[in-house]
């Protein structure tokens, strides 16, 4: 669905509606402030094709597990991002008939609904004509706020345009909702409490086992009195109605002023009343302010995380696109949220927090923002260190195995292969430590907490390879590397080089502990019961670990019978097989050679420094063509090393595919939700890859190529309180130091001391 949006620097507009692509442009054109969210439905009734979507961060369902085969190990439960309180309904009524775009009593008009991300708005408009051709002009526009997060405005505007129209507007906020994806068609919601006025309406409810209560609060404000005004209640609904005569040319508006408050924020009991305080001084702020705010909170979100990027369009939208759905999904504010795959633009994935946090999102927030934002991430997964170490035993193995997917920390994933066998994410959260200390140098984290989950991942690894005496050396079997086209691999080399990394890099913290805080080492080694055996342990394992490689190829091996496949370039697959998993049995993709993303790839690419170019392009070379990308998360890592390598053109055609997957949608899969997680990586992808960052022994370099048809691109990052800005233009790379302390950068490899008054500027390389 190529070119259905429009291109624009800023803007996502879809000229016209066709309902078959209704979902996607739902997904699309979602809206959220890391406090709540909003798939881009429309708010009159529309009887044709459409996934409803309210989310309110935090808050889940843990929705009974459905298996076939119950295996030990398995969680009870999948937890589930829950669809809330509709709080944008709005039942509209043209002289006695109900407008529904979706039926034949409305013909449709000039319909344009865009998404402004500078300014964080979704409007819609169009003109609807009955059957006696009297034509009603509609505008509908919503914000949620950036500036107080518990806020969204929605406004609707009426006008008739060649007729006096009797109009009925009736909003509602409805609790009778439901998860497309309910495992068995529970009711996720109880009615705690609902509350009605003149112009207000609060309805209250609460979770079922989880116990998460929300209120919704609206106050309606009409442009005019109304006529008539009513309001009914019934179950788990309020829904209000106001009758007006409207002249022709004559505009009516309705205003819905909304505070969304849970008790993740507030006491059980002080929740509704919040909520309606929040939605009376929102109305007393006023929508003209309460924009204004929320516009100045997104022009400083977009002063420190925006790439410009000059000569291609379509390009730039991608980018903006991505950085503007993440900073919608994850702020950092709350340090108990994480991001979810889908943020809150759908149902898909369950669950929050995946390995998609450490190894794709961690790197754009430590480098756009404060490194608290990073730091939050990094805790998040300490605070879950005690339920890690459940997981592991559960699976019967010592140590700490943090979930596949979770919500709380507890596993919610069962798939076997994935969940017991996908334990690479281990490596990823540690690594993210590595990450972490240096770009930021705040080792006091990692003496506080980030030891403890290395030690603990290190010895669920110790006791999760075992040694193999015909061969002499230690072994994974029975595991999923990130490539998960294929299942009970032994020996995925991505798997077995990272169990080796997270021991040797527990190792070296330690040493690096008992020299500068002895103390620390010391009540570590007690309160954690480290004995010298056990570290004498991991230090044999890293001598003798087993990594499968093609010595011919110069390659290391995705697994140990990776070379008896049948090898094909995925050019060879026909286009209608595309993609894999909605066209092949499972059968067939497990046996074929195809990788779903980055695998051996993924862990050069953590472990980039320790390889020289010749190992990463021979890699690239052999595992690049095989690869189908079927995981939003594989074009990025593509991308950042073929620049790494020099593969301009591959690279270009990478971010593309990673900037663009939900606007083209080119995975067949954007109705289900955005990538959240993977757009990241698109930022990465010029970051590390076009621009060639990376921080090595404390020094951020830099190595800058532009793709062909640019004329240039610009960014800005937060490098530990200095913010410093990157421009590379045809013809010279300039870094300036805007504010923060001053420090040294590598460009092209060659030093310069960045401070207030002196940037570094060279020609760029060509
Ligand atoms: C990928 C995983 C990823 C998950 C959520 C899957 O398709 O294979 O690596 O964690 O999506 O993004």
């Amino acid at each position: 669905m190529k070119d259905y949006f429009e291109v624009d620097k800023w803007k996502i507009i879809e000229q016209g509606f066709d309902p078959e692509e209704n979902r996607v442009a739902e997904s699309v054109m979602s809206l959220g402030n890391g406090h709540m969210g909003l798939r881009g439905n429309f708010a009159e009734k529309y009887s044709g094709d459409s996934l409803q979507g309210t989310y309110v961060a935090g808050v889940y369902y843990p929705d009974k597990t459905v298996v076939g085969w119950w295996k030990i190990g398995y969680p009870e439960y999948f937890a589930k991002v829950l669809n809330a309180v509709d709080f944008i309904g709005l039942d509209v009524k043209i002289n006695g008939v109900e407008l529904d775009l979706a039926s034949d009593n409305w013909q449709l008009e000039n319909f344009q609904r865009t998404l402004d991300m500078k300014l964080g708005l979704l409007q819609r408009k169009f003109t609807v004509k009955d059957q006696d051709d009297r034509q009603t002009e509609i505008i509908s526009r919503r914000f949620l706020s950036m500036d107080q997060r518990e806020v969204g405005v929605i406004t609707y505007q009426v006008k008739p345009l060649n007729h006096t129209a009797r109009l009925e507007l009736s909003p509602h906020l409805d609790g009778t909702i439901t998860n497309e994806d309910a495992n068995y068609g529970e009711v996720f919601w109880d009615e705690v409490d609902k509350e009605a006025f003149k112009d207000q309406a609060c309805l209250t409810m609460k979770t079922k086992k989880t116990e998460y209560i929300v209120s919704s609060a609206v106050n309606y404000q009409y442009s005019r009195e109304p006529i008539n005004r009513s309001y009914n209640i019934t179950e788990k609904n309020i829904q209000h109605h106001a009758e007006f005569s409207v002249e022709p040319g004559e505009e009516l508006k309705l205003t819905r002023y909304l505070g969304l408050t849970t008790n993740r924020d507030y006491q059980d009991h002080q929740v509704a009343q919040r909520a309606q305080n929040i939605s009376a001084n929102a109305m007393n702020t006023g929508e003209e302010q309460l924009f204004i705010d929320h516009k100045k909170a997104w022009e400083a979100i977009w002063e420190e995380s925006d790439i410009v990027i000059k000569g291609d369009v379509k390009a730039q939208q991608g980018i903006r696109f991505n950085i503007f759905q993440l900073y919608q999904t994850y702020t950092g504010h709350d340090p108990r949220l994480n991001i979810g795959p889908k943020g809150f633009t759908g149902e898909k994935y369950g669950g929050a927090t995946y390995w998609d946090t450490e190894a794709y999102c961690l790197p754009f927030y430590l480098n756009t923002s404060d490194n608290e934002i990073a730091r939050n991430l990094l805790y998040y997964r300490y605070r879950h260190l005690e339920k890690a170490k459940e997981n592991a035993v559960k699976l019967g193995s010592k140590g700490a195995l943090y979930p596949m997917v979770t919500m709380n920390g507890e596993e919610s994933h069962n798939e076997w292969e994935i969940t017991f066998e996908e334990i690479h994410r281990n490596g990823a959260i540690v690594h993210a430590i590595k990450n972490y200390l240096d770009y930021t140098g705040d080792y006091q984290y990692l003496y506080d907490y980030g030891i403890e989950v290395a030690i603990e991942v290190s010895r669920y690894w110790a006791d999760r390879v075992h040694y193999n005496p015909r061969k002499e050396v230690y072994m994974l079997i029975g595991v999923t590397g990130p490539n998960e086209y294929e299942n009970n691999v032994h020996n995925n080399w991505h798997t077995n080089r990272m169990a080796s990394w997270t021991m040797e890099f527990t190792l070296d913290s330690l040493n690096k502990i008992k020299e500068e805080a002895p103390a620390r080492y010391q009540e570590l080694l007690t309160e954690l019961e480290l004995t010298e055996e056990e570290l004498e342990n991991w230090q044999d394992i890293i001598d003798n670990i087993y990594y499968p490689v093609d010595e011919e190829r110069g390659i290391f091996l995705q697994q140990d019978g990776y070379l008896d496949k049948v090898l094909k370039p995925a050019s060879e697959i026909p286009e209608k097989d595309r993609p894999l998993h909605q066209n092949w049995s499972w059968d067939r993709i497990l046996r074929s050679c195809y990788i779903k993303q980055a695998d051996v790839l993924q862990g050069l690419y953590f472990l980039q420094e320790e390889y020289d170019l010749e190992t990463i392009k021979n890699n690239f070379d052999f595992y690049e063509p095989k690869t189908v990308h079927e995981s939003s998360l594989s074009p990025c890592i593509h991308a950042i090393l073929a620049s790494e390598l020099g593969y301009e053109e591959k690279a270009y055609n990478l971010y593309l595919r990673t900037a663009r997957l939900d606007l083209d949608n080119y995975n067949n899969d954007t109705e289900d939700g955005l990538h959240i997680t993977s757009m990241a990586g698109t930022w990465m992808s010029i970051v590390h890859g076009f621009a060639g960052m990376k921080m090595r022994d404390g020094k951020l370099q830099f190595a800058p190529f532009i793709p062909e048809n640019w004329q240039g691109f610009s960014f800005q990052l937060n490098i530990n309180q200095s913010i410093i800005s990157v421009k590379v233009g045809a013809d010279k790379v300039t870094i300036e130091l805007k504010s923060g302390p001053e420090l040294t950068i590598s460009l092209y490899q060659e030093d310069f001391k960045l401070t207030s008054s002196q940037p570094a500027e060279v020609p760029l390389a060509k």
